[in-house]
């Protein structure tokens, strides 16, 4: 594997037409031929991934999921404004406040339900699907999530247009997530003893929780890492990579942006000052060339952000 871990290296590949993105449906299939279990919904399901996909699929999909994000936007920015004003009063009185479980993920659920809308056949999967990317996922869990998938779609007449809805509603909960605890954290960590209206908030994630993305090569005989958010590029450079780059650009950044702004503006107005922030992360970040290389799950998945605030 070759890593593309210069900010022009990385971006040129991730531009370049002449590489494309590796297949998860791939793997599912071989480790379901080979225990003998049946993984054909999460094969159709990955497949209809535009992450995964290129060409003239991938642009019929991305399409369709564009629009989705911009009938459902006005609902989305409705769910990321209720939520956090839900969660406000956690960052007005002295007490121990668990970002995620407080904060973040309250959020992206309203988000999440804010794209599928109102048919409830994804509400479960919604939740359960995302960590159908993460390697490290027991087959149990694999097991399941795929017999889920499998009830709700066998009898679907609508089974693409609602995977395709269920993807997007899926893709977002990883990075959204990560990057904003660990942004959070990032910003916050440096500010103990200080008034959280005090902080003078970046316009944007500082940390990314998706390091690195993989491609292959036309001839598929190059597999390129390309480093994505690293302490090696100046600022600039991981504001602009932090949602990817070509025609796989992040169909999220605008909502998650939106998000961004809205969370660090109701923390800006709580009047309670920071008294200490520990982050719980089960693996760390990569600290060098050779960390990127032996990555094996893309995502950065905090476990808890717990700070402790007081008047
Ligand atoms: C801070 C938050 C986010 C970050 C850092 C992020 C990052 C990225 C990156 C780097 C890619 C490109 C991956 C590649 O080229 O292999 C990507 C693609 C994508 N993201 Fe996000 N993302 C975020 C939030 C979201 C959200 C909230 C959604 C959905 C609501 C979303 C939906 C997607 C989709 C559908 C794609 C695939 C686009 C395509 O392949 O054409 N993302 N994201």
């Amino acid at each position: 594997m070759r890593l593309a871990n210069t900010f022009d290296e990385s971006r040129n590949v991730l531009r370049s037409g002449d590489h494309r993105p590796m297949s998860m449906a791939m793997e599912y299939r071989s480790v379901g031929e080979r225990l003998g279990i049946d993984f054909s919904p999460t094969v159709r399901f990955l497949e209809l991934m535009p992450v995964f996909m290129d060409g003239a699929e991938h642009k019929r999909v991305r399409a369709a999921m564009a629009r989705i994000m911009s009938s459902s936007r006005e609902r989305q920015e409705l769910a990321v404004q209720r939520s956090v004003s839900e969660s406000a009063f956690h960052f007005a009185q002295a007490g121990q406040v668990e970002l995620l479980r407080d904060l973040i993920r309250p959020m992206w659920l309203a988000v999440s339900a804010a794209i599928t809308g109102p048919d409830t056949r994804l509400r479960d999967l919604t939740i359960a699907v995302p960590s159908l990317f993460c390697c490290h996922l027991r087959l149990q869990e694999r097991i399941r999530i795929n017999s889920l998938l499998s009830e709700t779609f066998a009898e679907a007449a609508d089974a693409d247009e609602l995977m395709t809805v269920l993807g997007l509603a899926s893709l977002g909960m990883g990075p959204l997530t990560g990057s904003m605890a660990l942004s959070l954290h990032h910003v916050l960590s440096k500010q103990t003893g200080r008034y959280l209206g005090e902080i003078e908030w970046p316009e944007s994630f500082q940390v990314s929780a998706l390091e690195v993305t993989d491609r292959l090569s036309a001839s598929e005989d190059d597999t390129v890492r390309c480093v994505l958010h690293s302490k090696n590029f100046s600022g600039a450079e991981n504001a602009e990579l932090l949602f990817g780059g070509g025609i796989h650009l992040c169909l999220g950044k605008a909502i998650s942006l939106h998000a961004w702004k809205v969370v660090t503006s109701m923390l800006a107005r709580a009047p309670t000052r920071i008294e200490t922030v520990a982050l719980d992360l089960r693996y760390q970040p990569a600290a060098s060339e050779h960390d990127f290389t032996l990555i094996q799950d893309p995502f950065l998945r905090p476990r808890a952000v717990e700070v402790l605030l007081e008047t």
